[in-house]
């Protein structure tokens, strides 16, 4: 591991934003600004819930997750066409590049969408063709991630893996979202098998809300390869200690647990620890439209509220790309990126 040489606390926040970066946990529907959302539901003649922006935006104060997927939810309905799933998409990667992000890993739902009528095609084709761009425009990869709405049912989930198996060459995974208590990973033990004889990469939000025991099965009984959040693992000694031997990434948002009240504050935050016991974590956004920043405040938020330094820093951004879908010659070149930012970083 690089030796870093150390930053002061006034230059940190620079290098934090011009440090290059994966972002492996994002949900595409969850960027989507009050402008943009307002200026989509204009184009498809649809009336919005709220009269305007900054009531809209006054509205995003939450409890916990629920609170939060029922306005979430409210907020997809201006999406009617590739068109607009492909201005959303186009957005957010314009600002990750921005932010010095070099590689996304993008979640979205197909249900959401399809139980307002939406079809799939609309759906996909307009997220991939935004990546395709976004690779002649700003240089960067980007891949998609399907996820399965935990609060369905199975039959439901496998209804969207079929509907989704004509674009399985602009997928690069599945993961598992939405309501976690009560909807414990076991639940899709078999829609992640048949995902997994396909080739996809799998991945599961477990441990944001729910216990200990959710991690597990996602590990066990999905083979999930990554764990979205997993911050209530330090609950439990032996799973950590699992989590540090199998090298299982955790994809942390630290804003969106603020929002979410899983921490009181970010100085609460267990990110430090993980970093300390050895987990290999990662900084991510969740849904940066809604929980007050994009993976750079994400990142300059908490390193002030832990007091983390360049060290830290180099090792997130270090593991972002260990922890991604992308072919071992590429993961090398973003990390030979990475090491020239910190060697030349003044
Ligand atoms: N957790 C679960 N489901 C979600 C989230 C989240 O943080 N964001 C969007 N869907
Ligand atoms: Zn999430």
């Amino acid at each position: 591991m690089l030796k870093v040489k150390p930053v002061s606390a006034e230059r940190l926040p620079e290098l934090l934003r011009c440090m290059p970066k994966a972002e492996l946990h994002m949900h595409i529907e969850g960027s989507l600004e009050p402008e943009l959302m307002f200026a989509l539901g204009q184009r498809n003649g649809i009336s919005m819930a709220y009269p305007d922006i900054d009531s809209l935006r006054r509205a995003y104060v939450f409890d916990n997750l629920q609170d939060f997927l029922d306005i979430y939810h409210a907020g997809t309905l201006v999406l009617r066409t590739e068109q607009d799933f492909y201005d959303m998409t186009h957005a957010y990667l314009a600002r990750a590049a921005a932010d010095n992000v070099l590689h996304a890993e993008i979640f979205f739902d197909t249900q959401t969408h399809t139980g307002h009528g939406v079809s799939v095609d609309v759906v996909i084709n307009g997220l991939h063709r935004a990546c395709i761009d976004a690779h002649a425009e700003f240089g960067m990869s980007a891949s998609l991630i399907l996820c399965f709405l935990r609060h369905l049912s199975e039959q439901e989930a496998f209804e969207c893996l079929e509907q989704a198996l004509p674009y399985r060459d602009k997928l690069v995974g599945v993961g598992l979202a939405s309501s976690e208590m009560g909807h414990p990973p076991e639940k899709f033990a078999r829609v992640f098998a048949r995902a997994r004889e396909l080739g996809l990469r799998l991945v599961a939000h477990a441990g944001e809300e729910g216990p200990p025991a959710y991690i597990w099965s996602a590990l066990d009984v999905l083979k999930v390869e990554r764990i979205d959040h997993g911050v209530q693992a330090m609950k439990d000694p032996a799973l950590m200690a699992r989590l540090v031997q199998d090298r299982i990434p955790l994809t942390v948002c630290p804003l969106s647990n603020l929002k979410l009240r899983v921490f009181p504050n970010l100085a609460g935050h267990n990110l430090a620890r993980m970093l300390d016991a050895g987990i290999v974590a990662t900084v991510n956004s969740d849904d940066p439209a809604y929980f007050g920043g994009y993976i750079n405040e994400n990142f300059t938020q908490t390193f002030a509220a832990l007091g983390l330094g360049a060290q830290h820093a180099y090792q997130l951004a270090r593991n972002s790309f260990e922890a991604s879908f992308i072919d071992e010659a590429l993961k090398r070149q973003y990390i030979d990126r990475l090491a020239v930012t910190f060697e030349t970083f003044e």
